[in-house]
């Protein structure tokens, strides 16, 4: 696979496209790199995608986009929520709707109960913790809109702004000065952002809200293709980055942070570190992916390096190794440099300067 080495996969001059960019997620992919990869392997239209570690959709957008039925899978409920909308048409009247949700949300000056969860004054002024409740309130009353994810996530799309926490890159006590009039402002923003950019038909995406360790017979024998970028040890608690964003949409992010592969918690809790889980993790997945992908079938793994009490770990060697063991065929290692604008991953705190695309194939 000469053409592999022909790409130059850091794509400096790459933009990000608007619906990826509404929702905020740590680590995303640039569509360039799961759209190059499928153009260059270029499985048959009648297999699925999968990344099994699909964060905010990218690889399911792309594969959706270019005719594939996709399948996305991630233990974050707010990852699946936001792959869920961006792979899903908004109705005509979903900014009918957020006006008079908006509408609404400005004859209440108190919710109907007030929100609570650890640090939460800390957190969030007063004034905004009630514009949420209510916002939120006004969203639950139509649970049975066909675009109500789209709701969640315009909603989720805000929370950080608003907060007192300085960014979502940085987990820091700011007060933003930020009022209960920007609250409905910028959820109507991020509504209008998605109504215009969101997809207007495509493929089938099915998308799994669950620990890819405990998949079982949800995905199917046609599996045409893997790319996925794996949560490797110690890089980012994507837990951590969405929790506010979790209590306030009702899910547990506690319950998220103990399941979350490679999260520095689960390296840190033990008194004394046992091991490294990642290997394991990634034998259990890949082993689980050579009976459901067809023969011939490529699996990517976007990947860099960890270092966990001052060891480094190789992750990329790591998977291709498994994977030599379980019998995929290794097919390359290949760079792409960690440029700030155009990187994949956002790692600047990391020090982590140049990630691998590791391809395998069955
Ligand atoms: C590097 S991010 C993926 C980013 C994605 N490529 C994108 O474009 O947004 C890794 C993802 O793995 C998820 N994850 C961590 N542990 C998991 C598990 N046990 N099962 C499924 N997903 C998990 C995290 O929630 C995170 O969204």
């Amino acid at each position: 696979m000469k053409d592999l080495y022909s790409v130059d996969w850091t794509f400096k001059e790459a933009r990000t496209e608007p619906l990826h960019s509404i929702h905020p997620y740590p680590a995303k992919f640039i569509p360039q790199i799961p759209e190059k990869l499928l153009e260059l392997f270029s499985p048959k239209k009648n297999l699925c995608i999968l990344d099994p570690f699909c964060g905010s959709g990218v690889t399911v957008c792309v594969a959706q986009k270019m005719g594939y039925n996709a399948i996305g899978v991630d233990l974050n409920p707010i990852a699946t929520l936001i792959t869920r909308v961006k792979t899903t048409p908004v109705a005509d009247d979903f900014l009918n709707i957020c006006d008079s949700i908006v509408e609404e949300c400005k004859k209440h000056e108190q919710p109907v109960e007030k929100k609570n969860f650890p640090n939460i004054d800390h957190w969030f002024s007063v004034d905004i913790q009630y514009a949420l409740a209510i916002l939120k309130e006004q969203i639950d009353v139509f649970r049975d809109y066909q675009n109500y994810d789209a709701l969640n996530f315009c909603f989720s799309s805000i929370i950080v702004k608003v907060s007192n926490q300085d960014s979502d890159t940085r987990y820091a006590f700011r007060d933003k000065g930020k009022t209960k009039t920007d609250v409905l402002k910028f959820f109507l923003q991020s509504a209008r952002k998605l109504k215009k950019n969101s997809i207007k038909d495509g493929t089938t995406a099915t998308i799994l809200n669950m620990n890819s360790l405990h998949l079982d017979d949800q995905i199917p024998n046609n599996i045409g293709a893997v790319i996925t970028s794996p949560p490797y040890p110690c890089a980012y608690e994507y837990w951590l980055y969405h929790k506010f964003r979790m209590y306030w949409l009702n899910y547990d992010p506690i319950q998220v942070r103990g399941e979350e592969i490679g999260a520095r918690y689960s390296y840190f809790k033990k008194s004394k570190y046992e091991g490294y889980d990642f290997a394991v993790q990634m034998t259990k997945l890949l082993s689980y992916l050579y009976d459901k992908c067809v023969p011939g079938a490529p699996l990517c793994f976007v990947i860099g390096r960890s270092k966990i009490h001052g060891q480094i770990y190789n992750n990329d060697e790591i998977i291709a190794d498994i994977g030599k063991s379980i019998g995929y065929k290794y097919i390359a290692t290949l760079t792409r440099d960690m440029v700030n604008s155009r990187k994949s991953f956002n790692l600047s705190h990391a020090r982590i300067k140049v990630e691998y695309i590791v391809v395998l194939q069955k």
